[in-house]
C-alpha cells in the first residue's frame, strides 16, 4: 500500500472529473465489466466513446442500456473487433482511422483470463497472450499516429497478477506448450502488456513524440472475467471472495483506467490502481511497481518479438 496518496485519503474518484465534451475515448472490451463502467462514467461527463468489442449482440445491448441512461444523443458507438484475430484488429483499426478524427485516450481494457486449457488463436498464439498482449500491441501500433496527432494517451489495463506468475517472459516457450497453467499463463500475458507499455514509453521518449502511456490495474473487481469458462475451484473461490466483500464493484474497478485516461500530473513510469488491502480494493493511487517489470533486456526482446509476430513495424 502506498501512503500519501496524491489524491488524498479517498484516492482518485470520478468526482475529480470535469466536463469531457469534445474528448474521444476508444476502449476495448467495453460491453461488460470495468470497460462498460468506464464507458458509462465517460459518457456521463459528455465524452464521445468508441467501443471496440468482439460481440455485435452484446455491443448493441450495451449501447441500448447506455442510451436509456443518457439519452439517444449519447455519443457511443462500436466497431467490431476480435483481439484474438489479428486481421480483425487490422480491420477495426482501419475503420477507427477512417471514422475517428481524434483519440484522447486508447484504453486497452479487454482481456480473457484463467483459460482452463491451452487454446491457440487463429494466428498461432496461446490465447491469453494473443488476445491480451499481441492483439493490443497491434492495435496500439495501428492507431498510434492518430493518438500522436491528438496528443493523446494509451492506457494499459494490467493486473496484480503480473507478480503472481513467472515474473518474466518465457521466450523459449511463448505458447506454454510444456507448462500451461490457467493462472500463470494469464499472469504472463498481463506482464507482457505492462512490459510493452514501459518499452513504448522508452521509444516515445527517444523519438520525441507526445503520446503518454500509463499502466493501471482494477484490483479485484466483480466483473464477468471469472466466467463460465474458468475452472470450478477458481469460480468457487471467486464466488466466496465476492460474497465476503473482498472484492469491489466493477464500477470501482473502472476508476484507475478513467483516471489514467483523463488526469493530469500522473507519472508514466508507474503503476496505478487500488492501493488498499493487497491492492485489491481501496483508494486509487500509485502502487508499488516491481523492478522485474522494467527489465530492459526483456523489454527490448519482447518488443522485437511482438513486431515480428504481428508483422508490424512501429515507426518508433
Ligand atoms: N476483474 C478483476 O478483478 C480484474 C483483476 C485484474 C485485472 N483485470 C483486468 O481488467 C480488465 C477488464 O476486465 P473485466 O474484469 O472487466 O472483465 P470482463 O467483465 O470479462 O470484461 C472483459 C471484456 O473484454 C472483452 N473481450 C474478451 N475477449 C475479447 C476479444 N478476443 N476481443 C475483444 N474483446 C474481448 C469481453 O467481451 P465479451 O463480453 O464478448 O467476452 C469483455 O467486454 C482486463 O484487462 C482484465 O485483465 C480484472
Amino acid at each position: 500500500m502506498t501512503s500519501n496518496n496524491q489524491f488524498g485519503p479517498k484516492g482518485w474518484t470520478p468526482e475529480r472529473l470535469g466536463f469531457l465534451a469534445g474528448k474521444t475515448y476508444v476502449i476495448t472490451g467495453a460491453n461488460a465489466g470495468a470497460g462498460f463502467e468506464a464507458t458509462r462514467i465517460l459518457l456521463s461527463k459528455g465524452a464521445k466513446v468508441v467501443m471496440l468489442n468482439r460481440s455485435v449482440d452484446k455491443s448493441i445491448a450495451a449501447i441500448s442500456t447506455l442510451k436509456q441512461e443518457f439519452g439517444s444523443d449519447a455519443d457511443v458507438t462500436f466497431v467490431p473487433m476480435d483481439l484474438a484475430v489479428l486481421d480483425s484488429v487490422r480491420e477495426a483499426a482501419a475503420e477507427v482511422m477512417a471514422k475517428v478524427s481524434n483519440i484522447n485516450a486508447l484504453i486497452c481494457n479487454a482481456a480473457i483470463a484463467q483459460v482452463v486449457k491451452q487454446e491457440i488463436t487463429v494466428d498461432g498464439y496461446e490465447s491469453q497472450l494473443g488476445v491480451n498482449h499481441y492483439g493490443h500491441f497491434l492495435l496500439c501500433g495501428l492507431l498510434f499516429d492518430r493518438i500522436e496527432e491528438s496528443k493523446g494517451r494509451i492506457v494499459v489495463v494490467a493486473s496484480e497478477g503480473y507478480k503472481m506468475g513467472l515474473k518474466t517472459i518465457q521466450f523459449d516457450d511463448m505458447n506454454w506448450d510444456k507448462n500451461y497453467h490457467p493462472n500463470k499463463t494469464y499472469c504472463h500475458s498481463k506482464l507482457a502488456q505492462m512490459m510493452f507499455a514501459y518499452e513504448l514509453q522508452n521509444r516515445i521518449k527517444a523519438a520525441n513524440k507526445k503520446v503518454k502511456v500509463y499502466v493501471c490495474h482494477p484490483g479485484a473487481s466483480n466483473t464477468s472475467l471469472i466466467g463460465k469458462k474458468v475452472n470450478l475451484p477458481t469460480r468457487i473461490t471467486w464466488f466466496l471472495m465476492v460474497k465476503t466483500g473482498m472484492v469491489q464493484t466493477a464500477e470501482q474497478g473502472s476508476y484507475p483506467e478513467i483516471m489514467c485516461s483523463t488526469e493530469d500530473n500522473l507519472k508514466q513510469r508507474a503503476y496505478y490502481g487500488p492501493s488498499g488491502r493487497w491492492n485489491w480494493v481501496g483508494p486509487v493511487g500509485e502502487c508499488k511497481l516491481e523492478s522485474f517489470a522494467l527489465d530492459q533486456d526483456v523489454l527490448t526482446k519482447l518488443w522485437t518479438l511482438s513486431e515480428q509476430e504481428t508483422s508490424l513495424s512501429w515507426s518508433l
